[in-house]
């Protein structure tokens, strides 16, 4: 074993986490710290001063996404970047995201303590808006870092209080006006990031680590349905244009289209807003979201493809708008950064096993740009966008043992 990772710190990183766990705690050990918010800012001083402590560079770049370096002893190398996201979903866990980018750290801080440095710089990254939760859809931060959208394309998207990406994003930069800027965009060498499963495979089956070996394609939808609002007592249902009924409609029909006796593909209706929302009016308005993911890029192309149409045919009487928020193709890692993986792992006698990611992460959007890939640790019952998302803190330490190693062989 190397000295850093021997240093790597099972109570130390577990402090650290539930030390972020508390901005923007909410009930039953769950966490709400929305992107691009006060809380959000909060933790990422929190991040910024640990950095710091151990002489790290630290800088932001016009997407805000955070960043923290540690040098290597050869010049001008390009880094190994490792890292996650630090905004939650609403009701969300103390773990997603939040883990891989403390792994990152704990990594800086065992190296620090080991005095090691590996040829290359090692970055830690901290991806604005992974989740979509506030604004849709998620990795705009890594989408926009990799030249797949650019940042100002999702300036006007709003979230439910109206208030617009472009805003918020400018409120943190300001707030943030005195870290070092840094240029959005980069080539790394390769990127490796941290992250509870999600699932629940790992603990069914007993291993320590997850060799991640892709991420299915997503696509997000949101379908609004118009029809009339009206008396729910003196309408008669032949005169009524009712969206709701037409919701349930469509959404019976998604599910026909969506049907997969394997049950390997992911259909979700997660958010739905009705207009007036009352209970004696007939609905006006009805929209829905609609998540769909699948391994297998011809499914997704396909079945995404006939969403609008299936919902037309579905609907009785209201108007129609079907608009598609976020299309992220299957992807495959790099056997560099998988190969490692396994050898990290392997090496310190974890037990492993390789499999695909069900959850989009911003690793999906680093695939084209470097070698990328992606640790998962073992999480409770595989619970998470939930507070009682858990793992424990021994596993954790295992997967930054892993991320350790993984970070000083590609780094060497
Ligand atoms: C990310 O949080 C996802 O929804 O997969
Ligand atoms: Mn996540
Ligand atoms: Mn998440």
């Amino acid at each position: 074993m190397n000295q850093a990772v021997a240093a790597v710190s099972e109570q130390r990183q577990w402090n650290r986490l539930m030390a972020m766990a508390t901005i923007g705690a909410i009930a039953d050990n769950g966490v709400n710290r929305a992107c691009l918010t006060e809380l959000d800012r909060q933790a990422r001083r929190l991040l910024v001063g640990w950095a710091r402590e151990i002489g790290a560079s630290v800088s932001v770049d016009a997407a805000a996404i955070l960043w923290l370096r540690r040098e290597g002893t050869g010049p001008d190398a390009a880094p190994a970047v490792t890292g996650s996201h630090m905004d939650t979903q609403p009701n969300g866990g103390r773990f997603d995201g939040i883990y891989g980018v403390i792994a990152g750290l704990e990594v800086l801080t065992a190296l620090h303590q080991a005095a090691e440095a590996p040829r290359r710089p090692i970055e830690v990254v901290a991806w604005t808006n992974e989740e979509g939760g506030r604004f849709a859809p998620g990795c705009m931060g890594s989408m926009s870092w990799s030249g797949y959208r650019p940042i100002d394309a999702f300036a006007d998207v709003l979230d439910p209080d109206g208030i617009r990406f472009g805003d918020a994003l400018a409120g943190q930069l300001d707030a943030e006006a005195d870290l070092p800027r840094r240029p959005l965009g980069g080539q790394p060498l390769a990127y490796v990031e941290a992250h509870i499963e999600q699932g629940p495979r790992l603990e069914a089956e007993a291993r320590d680590i997850g060799i991640v070996t892709g991420i299915l394609g997503s696509r997000w939808f949101t379908v609004t349905l118009t029809g009339d609002t009206a008396h729910a007592g003196t309408t008669p249902l032949a005169l009524r244009r009712d969206a709701v009924q037409d919701m349930v409609r469509a959404i019976g029909a998604l599910n026909e289209l969506m049907h997969d006796p394997d049950d390997v593909l992911r259909f979700t209706v997660g958010r739905i807003v009705v207009a007036p929302n009352t209970s004696n009016s007939v609905a006006s308005r009805a929209s829905f979201t609609i998540d769909f993911r699948h391994p297998d890029k011809n499914v997704l192309l396909a079945r995404g493809d006939a969403v609008e149409h299936v919902v037309r045919r579905a609907v009785r009487h209201a108007g129609v708008s079907v608009q598609e928020t976020f299309h992220a193709l299957p992807v495959e890692f790099s056997p560099i950064v998988v190969d490692a993986v396994e050898r990290a792992a392997v090496a310190q006698g974890c037990g492993c096993v390789r499999l695909p990611s069900g959850a989009f992460h911003d690793a999906q959007f680093v695939v084209p740009v470097c070698p990328t890939g992606m640790i998962f640790v073992p999480c409770r019952k595989g619970i998470s966008h939930n507070p009682a998302e858990y793992s424990e803190p021994v596993q954790l330490a295992a997967g930054t043992r892993v991320l350790t190693q993984t970070l000083s062989e590609l780094a060497s």
